[in-house]
Formats: structure tokens, sequence, C-alpha cells
């Protein structure tokens, strides 16, 4: 899943870096990211959408290390955010706001101040009451806040309950049939300006049929409200394309993107995209060291030193990450374990039933863990949250440091 993971005598080697030699100089657990296949990654999508009017807004919720959001920024790409807070990672890492897009069900009124004081592209609007709120937010301040409803094209994206975000039963978006009210509504509040139309239906799609139906239905819509007088700027495809964890076989970007661009031949508006997992997903790692091995009367357990708090996504979604170790171990026997973090649940898991040949102190990579790793994980046990480093070439960029304890309960008081 990693492009630029390469086996060598040292081990595994990520570009040009020994892991060893990243676990050596930050210590574990650690997230590791390439830049060769972040920009790759990136630049799959650019060469894709070559020649077209486009703004490929990535998620920052995926990965918003600030090492990762510059990387994007100085690649051309804008952003799309779901909080106040990603809107001041993105500016810090050096984004431009005029290319930011802010989704979410929950704007507070401070984060629509936020973003409208720094001169965001476009709030895509998720409620009729939202509208209302935000029209008497740019009022207020004596601006025009640009906005695009997040329809629902009720379309069943085919992919884990959790992260299917496009039927009607989901929290999400304006319900199709009330969007066109909903734009003439929005047409004549004072403080908006009716810019565009998004959607998003899912993320991890293996297949990409499901938002070509979206976009279809979409595209209806805009023709209706055209013909109405209401005349949209951008289409906002969203994000969701899945990558291989395992063993699936999502399509290319430009097998996914094509029969959208076709269906676009002719048109006048921008197209938008929200990528997340599919930009970094398969561009990070999470390297981690055995603390102990511990052969079970049931089954053998690895515990090392990342867990739940760190990566998520087995707990949460029984989500499978490659587990390899990084440096191989020609005269030990392997055994299948249970990779386990040293959290007190249960489900405190990494990997189940993994063949490794592995001895205490060895390192274990966990792959394609870019997206929704660091961005999920927590202090649960009070553990500090790991290091982040980029990897560029022979180069390892910090760009996170461990957190400490002290930080974690500097917030904190004893009662007086
Ligand atoms: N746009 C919107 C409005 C979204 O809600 C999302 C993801 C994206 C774009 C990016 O989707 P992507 O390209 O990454 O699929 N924590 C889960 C994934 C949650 C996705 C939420 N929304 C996981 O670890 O699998």
């Amino acid at each position: 899943p990693l492009p630029t993971l390469t086996r060598s005598a040292r081990g595994l080697v990520l570009e040009g870096v020994a892991l060893a030699d990243v676990a050596a100089a930050h210590g574990t657990p650690t997230y590791v990211y390439s830049l060769a296949a972040l920009r790759a990654a990136f630049n799959a999508y650019r060469d894709a959408l070559a020649g077209r009017r486009v703004l490929v807004c990535y998620a920052v919720k995926a990965n918003s290390n600030l090492g990762v959001l510059s990387a994007f920024a100085r690649l051309g790409a804008g952003f799309d955010i779901v909080s106040g807070g990603e809107l001041a990672r993105v500016l810090a890492a050096g984004g431009e706001a005029s290319r930011v897009v802010f989704s979410g069900v929950g704007k507070s009124v401070a984060e629509m101040r936020q973003a409208l004081a720094a001169g965001i592209r476009c709030f895509n609007v998720e409620s009729a009451a939202e509208l209302d709120r935000l029209s008497a937010v740019a009022s207020g301040m004596g601006k025009v806040a640009p906005i695009a409803l997040r329809v629902n094209p009720d379309v069943d994206p085919k992919t884990h309950p959790y992260i299917s975000t496009g039927l009607r039963s989901n929290k999400f978006g304006v319900a199709f049939d009330e969007a066109f009210a909903l734009y003439r509504r929005a047409a004549t509040l004072p403080g908006l300006h009716v810019a565009g139309i998004g959607c998003h239906i899912g993320s991890q799609l293996l297949d990409g049929a499901p938002v070509v139906e979206a976009a279809e239905k979409v595209l209806g819509l805009v023709d209706r409200l055209a013909a109405e007088g209401i005349v949209l700027e951008h289409i906002d495809l969203g994000g969701g394309l899945g990558i291989r964890y395992r063993d699936e076989t999502p399509p290319t970007v430009r097998d996914y993107l094509a029969p959208l661009l076709a269906l676009f031949d002719g048109r006048r508006e921008e197209l938008l995209f929200e990528p997340g997992r599919s930009l970094v997903g398969n561009a990070g790692l999470l390297l981690t060291r055995v603390e102990y091995l511990k052969p079970g009367v049931e089954k053998n357990f690895a515990v090392v030193d990342a867990a739940m708090n760190d990566l998520a996504r087995p707990a949460l979604y029984d989500a499978w990450h490659d587990a390899v170790a990084v440096a191989p171990r020609p005269g030990t026997a392997a055994a299948r374990y249970e990779v386990v973090g040293p959290i007190c649940e249960s489900g405190d898991f990494l990997a189940h039933d993994r063949e490794l040949a592995l001895a205490e102190d060895d390192l274990v990579a966990l792959l394609s863990a870019g997206a929704y790793g660091m961005t999920m994980s927590s202090n649960y046990n009070t553990r500090p949250r790991a290091a982040e480093v980029i990897v560029d070439g022979e180069r390892v960029h910090l760009v996170r440091e461990r957190e400490r304890v002290e930080q974690l309960f500097a917030g904190e008081r004893p009662l007086a």
C-alpha cells in the first residue's frame, strides 16, 4: 500500500530512510509519512483533472498536521475544513483562505465569524437553520457569505455504515427534495451569496458508480435552479475515494474521475473535490515497538507501545491495517499474534491474528495509517500522543514533537 516503502538489509526503508533510524532518533510510537507519496497522491488528481477548471480541496480531517498541510498548500491544493480549529491550522500552514470550503452540520457563530473574517471560498451549508444564522452573522459583520447547499442525494455508497453519509437517514446535508425551496430562500437572504452546490455520500468508496448517480441527481437540480434564475458557479462532489488496506481494489483516481468528468463535458461550472483518505492514507504508517511477547493459552499477544489511543480505526471500525516486522528475523519462528496496545480495554487491538516473526524490542509498522490515524488519536490512559515525521528522500522532518505528560494536565487544577 505504501509505494515508497522498500525492504533492504537495514529492514524497511521509506524513501531513503530506514525506519529503524527514525525510531532511534525520535522514539516510538511515531507516525511516519512519505512526502513523495503525498505528492504522488495529489498529482494523480492534478493529472486526471488537467485542463479542467477545478479545485481539489484536501479534507483536513484525514490528517491535519501542519507539515502535511503545508505540503499540499505548496502543490496548490484547496482545503475542506470542518471546524475553526482546522481553519487555523490551514492558515498556520500557509494555506490560502480563498481556497477553503467549510463543511459540517454544527458551525458555531464564532466559527462563522472566524471564517468570514478570513475570507474563505465557500460555506457548505447543511440546514435551513444554518442558512438563517449565517446570513445574520454575515450581515452583522457587513459581509456577504458565499454558500453552497450540501444536498443529500440519497444514494447508497455501499461502505461501512459509520462512514456512509449520503443516505436519507444520515444527519448530513439537506434532503434532496427540500433543496430547491431552500435555494430560493437563500437567494433572498441579505447576507448570502449563492455560489454552488455540494454533496458527499461517504468514505472508503470502492465503486465509483454511486458518486456518478449522485452527480447526475445534483446536475438535474442545478439545471432546474438555472431555469429559475439561480445560476451556480461551482459543483462540489465531495471526497470518498477508497484506498487499499488489504485486498480492496478501489478504482484509480483517473478511473474514478473519468465518468464524472464526462458528465461535466461542455458545462461551465467549476468542479470541486474534497478527497481526504486517498491523498494521505497510503502515504503514512505508524511505527511501534514490541514491549512484550506474551504466549497465551488460546492466543499469543504482541504487546506494542502504540495503542487504540494512537490508532483508533481497528477498535472503532474493526478496520484492517497491515502489520509488518521492520527487520526480518530469519532465526525466529513465526507465530500468530494479536497485536495489542497497553490500554486497559479488551478493544485495544491494532491487528488480529497476524503471522509475524518477532522478538521483544522489535519494530512493527502498521501500514495505511496516514488517514484518520493521528487526527483521531486521544490521550486515553494519560498517554501522550505520538510524534509525527515526514520523510523526504534521505531527510527526516520532525513535524510534531512527541507530547509530554505535563502538557496533558497543564490546564487542570487540583481542588484548592
Ligand atoms: N468531505 C466531507 C464533507 C466529509 O465528511 C469527508 C469525510 C470528506 C470530505 C473526506 O472523505 P474521504 O475522501 O477521506 O473519504 N474516520 C473514518 C472516516 C470518516 C470520514 C468522514 N468524512 C475512518 O477512519 O475511516
